[in-house]
């Protein structure tokens, strides 16, 4: 582990430093799943602590301007992909090629330094949801991230008897990266000791594409209204007595999920009023 004092390389012993960048962490790996996708681990600030399913403001220095010689970091949220408890921190990335962040973000290597500010936020969190006994975690695209935190959590588990995980993606190549970590799951030491053996059963995995053809073909929405979701899942429609909603994905994805819940009967919460379900973007527009 690293702390947050500021990071001033290659300065003179002799002479003050320069360039400072502030918040720096050091990235210890970098995975990358399609030429689209890739995921990256940093080291953690030792102060840091945030609640599994939180983000935060990541980025990197820009270019030093011109005019003045100064450089500005370029920053963006993210959710936090690891779980509260691991010693480093994960995260799961899009690579926009012309995105001020990302067209450079994706060219990171163990050893490179990010800006990580400590400041986690965010309302994908147990503590603005009331107890229940099932909870689905909905995703498109990169929305998957804070439910990879999530789903590495004790207390995801600890709190209900079911977890049901939908991700939506364009192509299937997409999917890996949540399929590879679910997967994963039931190797958790942690998770095998702390809430016992097979803990990973109360996970319903369903992975759907829209564009490319794979197992289970079209949108999570559409499947949910159609009830081939239910059906396939073996679960009954969501119920305001007994089912818990986190969701995460681009705008209109969330508004149009965020209108079926509340037709269910869900009530949207917040960390300052806890209710059936959260929503939060996966990314701005
Ligand atoms: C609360 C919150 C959490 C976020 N968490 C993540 C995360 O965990 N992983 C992540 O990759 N991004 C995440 N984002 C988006 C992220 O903040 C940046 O937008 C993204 O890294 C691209 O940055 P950029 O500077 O390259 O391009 P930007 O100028 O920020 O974006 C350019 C365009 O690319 C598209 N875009 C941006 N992000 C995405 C995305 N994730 N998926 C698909 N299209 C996108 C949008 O059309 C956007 O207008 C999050 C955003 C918010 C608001
Ligand atoms: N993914 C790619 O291969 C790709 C390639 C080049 C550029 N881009 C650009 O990158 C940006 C983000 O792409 P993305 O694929 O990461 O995210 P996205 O466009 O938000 O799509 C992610 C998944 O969510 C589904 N979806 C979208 N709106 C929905 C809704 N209202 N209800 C239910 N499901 C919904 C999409 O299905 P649909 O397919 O039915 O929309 C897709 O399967 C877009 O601006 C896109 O133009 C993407």
């Amino acid at each position: 582990m690293t702390n947050m004092t500021p990071v001033t390389k290659g300065a003179p012993a002799d002479k003050p430093a320069v360039k400072a960048m502030p918040d720096a962490q050091t990235v210890t790996s970098v995975e990358h799943w399609t030429d689209r996708l890739f995921s990256f681990r940093v080291t953690r600030p030792a102060s840091l602590r945030f609640r599994s399913g939180e983000f935060v403001m990541i980025g990197l220095m820009g270019d030093a301007d011109p005019k003045t010689g100064k450089q500005k970091p370029i920053l963006r949220a993210y959710s936090i992909a690891s779980p509260a408890w691991d010693e480093e921190m994960e995260f799961y990335s899009i690579k926009v090629p012309d995105g001020p962040l990302t067209s450079r973000l994706q060219h990171i290597k163990p050893g490179d330094e990010i800006i990580l500010r400590p400041k986690p936020v965010g309302t994908l969190v147990h503590d603005a949801l009331l107890p229940g006994k099932r909870l689905w975690f909905f995703a498109t695209g990169t929305g998957f991230a804070p439910f990879a935190s999530l789903l590495r959590e004790p207390q995801t588990y600890e709190d209900y008897d079911e977890i049901v995980i939908t991700h939506t993606c364009r192509e299937a190549g997409e999917l890996t990266y949540g399929a590879k970590l679910i997967d994963s799951l039931k190797d958790d030491e942690l998770l095998n000791e702390v809430i016992g053996e097979g803990f990973w059963k109360k996970i319903k995995y369903y992975p759907t594409t829209t564009r490319e053809e794979s197992a289970k073909m079209g949108r999570i929405t559409d499947l949910m209204r159609s009830g081939e979701a239910f059906a396939d899942l073996g679960v009954e429609p969501l119920n305001p007595e007994t089912d818990r909603a986190m969701i995460c994905g681009n705008l209109a994805f969330n508004l149009e999920l965020k209108e079926m819940l509340d037709g269910y009967g869900l009530e949207e919460g917040a960390n300052s009023k806890p209710a059936q379900y959260v929503v939060e973007k996966a990314f701005l527009d």
